[in-house]
């Protein structure tokens, strides 16, 4: 069903629909890598392993990732990446062409800026370590940017940058090997450092020295905020605000005062209409989502995926969605992807001039009136 809202001269099109927001050019500002492996990706893979007498006890991703995504809850989803795509994306070959994927699929669906985070993670019995992993994402990310720097090709015009992960389950060690990574490879594509992981597990107090070791060395900070209850506490978020975080992801269960913080801020916000539905992090359905909240307030706000390969719904269509949900027009979509380019950590120049000529081309073609 086509998403209407209202028109004024000389503005864009009345009528938002599966083309539109497909074509729109959108920034993807948060996804984690091993998330947002297409299935397809995922079953090549397997294919290949299994000729080799590899992963023999795993499931094909086909059914396995069909399944989980029917049923997947905020309970059973961590379990899945220890349990099954860490099986297939257990070696450097893998973790490459994963990263390869996934860029091309967001391209299609015209992403044309992209930050994908990612955990740096190792696997003993086939040598990956993290800092191998993590060399291994940023070499193929550099390549595809450079190549795109070059011969801006269709399938090339996408900007890729890329922030490390911390678990929430890391020790203060592992988080501050993390963060040591990150500054080696920020003069390459690393714009920042993340908080994720099992929103029950840890207490981020242990982060703080290593958050604030990367406010002072310049690095961007995006964390996971507020998802369930158990993470939510006064306290958790008064921690990680007090880190001064340029942007939140999530930001679900919050306290009226932490609100008062973020808005005074105008701290960039990524939020997950699917995801947080799909895993019943929020109660209702789409229309009831929190972005309806936070739209009214002078937050930047990033339309992001989080898993799109387990939740299965594309950046356009969390846009088509926003417009359905939200009564939102073709302006008001362009609008919402300014938005997002307005809280890039690295440089979304491309992307902004690439939202300029859409809004000049669809302005001529007066689309679907
Ligand atoms: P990776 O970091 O590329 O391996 O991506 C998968 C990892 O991202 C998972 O193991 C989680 O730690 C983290 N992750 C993915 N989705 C979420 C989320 O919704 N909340 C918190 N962490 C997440
Ligand atoms: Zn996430």
């Amino acid at each position: 069903m086509p998403a209407t809202g209202c028109r004024s001269a000389g503005a864009l099109p009345q009528t938002v629909d599966e083309a539109f927001v497909k074509a729109l050019p959108k920034a993807e500002l948060h996804a984690h890598l091993s998330g947002s492996v297409s299935m397809k990706t995922l079953h090549g893979m397997w294919s290949r392993k299994r000729a080799s007498g590899r992963c023999l006890k795993l499931l094909d991703p086909l059914q396995a990732m069909l399944s989980i995504a029917e049923s997947v809850d905020i309970i059973s989803f961590f379990p899945l990446f220890d349990q099954y795509i860490y099986q297939l994306l257990d070696d450097i070959e893998s973790v490459q062409e994963a990263t390869r994927s996934v860029i091309r699929d967001f391209a299609t669906d015209g992403v044309k800026y992209l930050e994908l985070r990612t955990t740096p993670r190792e696997h003993a019995q086939t040598g990956m370590t993290k800092a191998s992993y993590v060399h291994a994402v940023h070499e193929v990310i550099q390549t595809h940017n450079n190549s795109y720097d070059v011969v801006c090709e269709q399938s090339h015009d996408i900007k890729v940058y890329l922030i490390l992960s911390i678990d929430r389950k890391m020790t203060l060690e592992q988080a501050n090997e993390v963060l040591d990574l990150a500054m080696t490879l920020r003069t390459g594509c690393v714009v920042g450092i993340d908080l994720s992981g099992n929103p029950a597990r840890g207490d981020v107090e242990t982060f703080t020295p290593v958050f604030r070791r990367a406010k002072t060395e310049g690095l961007h900070i995006t964390v996971h905020f507020a998802e369930v209850l158990a993470s939510a506490t006064q306290r958790e978020l008064e921690v990680i605000l007090s880190w001064e975080p340029d942007r939140l992801g999530h930001v679900i269960c919050t306290s009226e005062d932490v609100e008062r913080t973020i808005k005074e801020r105008r701290t960039g916000l990524e939020l997950c209409l699917s995801c947080n539905v799909l895993a019943k992090m929020t109660e209702g359905s789409i229309a009831d989502h929190h972005f309806r909240k936070w739209r009214m307030t002078s937050c930047p706000i990033a339309l992001s995926t989080d898993d799109v390969g387990i939740f299965q719904s594309p950046l356009s269509n969390e846009y088509l969605l926003a417009a359905q949900h939200f009564e939102l027009g073709p302006q008001d979509l362009v609008a919402l992807s300014k938005s997002a380019a307005s809280i890039a950590f690295g440089d979304s120049q491309s992307l902004r001039a690439s939202l300029k000529t859409f809004e000049t081309y669809f302005q001529a073609q007066g689309y679907g009136c």
